[in-house]
């Protein structure tokens, strides 16, 4: 999604905001600007397109001596990608200078009605009624802090949002409702921005933004306040100790092989302290005071997603308890049944997805405990949740989830455990084994990930001609299906469904032929004899089929690729790796942009 940074400070504000403005790429743009004030003149410089051509036309420019400004990375809802539409936006007298994340409902009535009092509109955004509105409340006499309030006030949607203006070119006013934005404290110099990575090589000391929250910044001085009431609000300032390294691709040709390497280490992050190797136990202080529900309500979207329909196949064999899996945009519009004694479980990397956290906030209005299973510290899900579990995965750059979703998977394993084994539906032999096997787990998976992904590699090329993949698996290797073809259509724009295997013959199987090939989910489990009988379907049509394995299994198919087997449900942990590397590989030699795929965003704050 948008990308914000303001930046008011002692040193030239420009490089500093161009700086920022590139570590937050990974949210995913097709335009971006910026503002600053300089010689007692507002300037704006936007363009169409990556940093560089911004960055271009910032050097034929003279954009040197500001030390105050805003920048933005645009992810287009409303109006096309182009120059015009690019933030910041200015008023009609070039006063002010605005830019906004999140979507402006209704924006085409406030729009109809400045137009009627004569203001002209140079953007098709919805982001342009803001700076008119603040300025025609400056107009009447306001100050900015009530004109921006006067605003906001008659805006219905979501926003994180900076303003500068010409008369105090030193301050920055910004609000925040539904989207991130974040204070970043410094000597001399305050940032906000809407992730904390735009400025963590200059400060670590952050303050985050509540909704409706206003805040001012100068380079000496920093102020919050209650868009309500107006009154000022007192803050603490949070110290992050995450290392900018971590955020980078350390050698790796891109963040999502470096995400995809680093799943070991997830592995141990998300389990340290959570497991007792030694008394074969789990531990999660995170939930200890949530009831155990008599009916789990998983909302999640994507990739998030996949990773909690795999998860019901654990709560239901381990913990007998019912679990519904719903898409966040739907559960949001039906009437989901939900009763007290239930839970809802939201799971989302960024914590800021906005039809997941919509589906929270419908759980909290009637009174139903939600857990939040996330990602980023003090993000939305996380803060909006009557308890959290952080997933500890470190920065997800990759716009392609990959490491996120092994450590959903593993904290919901844990959950899993450890409800099964408060509900006496498990043994403490059965938990001390799962116990032991996550904990050889990371040690397995590093040993095998160097091969796998040579393995990836010549496979990626004798399938590459494909245009259209189906991926198929039972039980919970359907979900793990489902993320398989969304890794390949995300990344490679190659056609895939997820599906589960016994279905193919309900109709899916009439599209198979020479060029349709399968790539078939087959671990050597109970479920496998059903698997290869549907995989014979498909070769009796003529489907060419890939089909990932166990050594041993027994599976008669070429090629297969066989990766190490461990214990139960902890082989879900190797066979996600295959599908992620495959992806990698077939878009790597496809030539895309793996770690910003078209059309895709980070973190999808808008609905
Ligand atoms: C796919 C992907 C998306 C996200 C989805 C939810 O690779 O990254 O499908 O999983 O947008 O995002 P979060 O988990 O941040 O709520």
């Amino acid at each position: 999604m948008c990308g914000i940074i303001g930046y008011s400070g002692h040193r030239p504000a420009i490089p500093m905001i161009m700086d920022g403005l590139r570590r937050l790429e990974y949210r995913g743009y097709d335009s971006a600007g910026v503002a600053f004030v300089q010689n007692k003149r507002l300037e704006t410089i936007r363009a169409q397109g990556k940093l560089d051509q911004l960055a271009a036309k910032i050097k034929a420019s003279d954009a040197a001596h500001a030390t105050t400004g805003l920048g933005h990375t645009r992810w287009a809802t409303h109006g096309l990608p182009t120059e015009d539409n690019a933030h910041p936006h200015r008023d009609s007298g070039s006063h002010l200078a605005l830019v906004h994340n999140g979507i402006i409902e209704n924006y085409s009535s406030l729009k109809r009605e400045l137009q009627s009092q004569g203001v002209s509109f140079s953007s098709q955004t919805d982001t342009e009624v803001l700076v008119h509105l603040i300025s025609g409340f400056l107009n009447q006499g306001q100050d900015i802090p009530q004109a921006i309030k006067s605003t906001l006030d008659r805006v219905d949607g979501s926003y994180a949002l900076a303003v500068i203006n010409v008369h105090n070119p030193e301050e920055i006013w910004a609000a925040r409702h539904s989207s991130p934005l974040i204070l970043g404290l410094g000597t001399g110099e305050n940032y906000v921005a809407s992730d904390i990575p735009a400025f963590l090589p200059y400060t670590r000391e952050v303050v985050f933004l509540e909704d409706r929250e206003l805040v001012r910044i100068t380079p000496s001085s920093w102020q919050v306040f209650d868009l309500r009431s107006m009154q000022e609000v007192d803050k603490t300032p949070q110290h992050i100790s995450w290392d900018v390294q971590a955020a980078q691709k350390g050698g790796y040709r891109h963040f999502m092989l470096k995400e995809i390497m680093e799943q070991p280490e997830v592995i141990r992050d998300c389990t340290s302290g959570r497991i007792d190797p030694e008394q074969g136990s789990v531990v999660l202080e995170e939930i200890q005071d949530l009831p155990i529900p008599e009916v789990l309500h998983i909302v999640a979207c994507g990739t998030s997603y996949h990773a909690g329909l795999w998860a019901k196949y654990l709560f239901e064999k381990w913990a007998q308890i019912p679990v519904q899996v719903d898409i966040a945009s739907e559960f949001r519009y039906r009437s989901p049944i939900l009763r007290k004694q239930d839970l809802v479980l939201t799971i989302s990397q960024s914590g800021e997805t906005a039809d997941t956290l919509a589906g929270q906030r419908i759980a909290a209005e009637q009174g139903v405990k939600v857990l939040g299973l996330c990602n980023v510290l003090g993000s939305s899900v996380a803060r909006e949740s009557d308890a959290v579990i952080y997933t500890q995965a470190g920065p997800e750059i990759s716009v392609a989830s990959t490491k996120a979703m092994c450590s959903q998977m593993v904290a919901l394993l844990l959950i899993a455990l450890d409800w099964g084994r408060k509900r006496s539906f498990l043994s403490s032999d059965f938990v001390r084994r799962a116990v032991a096997g996550l904990s050889d787990l990371p040690q397995v998976m590093q040993a095998a990930l160097p091969g796998m992904q040579d393995r990836a590699s010549r496979l990626a090329q004798d399938f590459s001609r494909a245009r259209s993949f189906f991926y198929l698996g039972r039980g919970m290797y359907t979900p793990l299906a489902m993320e398989g073809a969304l890794k390949l259509k995300e990344i490679s724009y190659i056609h895939a469904e997820g599906y589960a295997a016994g279905e193919m013959k309900h109709g899916p199987i009439a599209l198979i032929d020479a060029d349709f090939p399968t790539f078939a989910l087959a671990p050597a489990d109970e479920l496998l004899p059903k698997l290869q009988a549907n995989l014979q379907e498909v070769q009796a049509r003529g489907g060419p089929i890939l089909a990932l394995t166990h050594p041993g299994s027994g599976v008669d198919i070429s090629p297969v690729w066989e990766v190490p087997q461990v214990w139960g449900p902890l082989n879900s942990f190797l066979f996600l790796p295959a599908l992620q590397l495959f992806a990698y590989e077939m878009a790597v030699y496809l030539g895309k942009d793996v770690d910003q795929p078209r059309n895709l965003a980070k973190s999808v704050t808008v609905e």
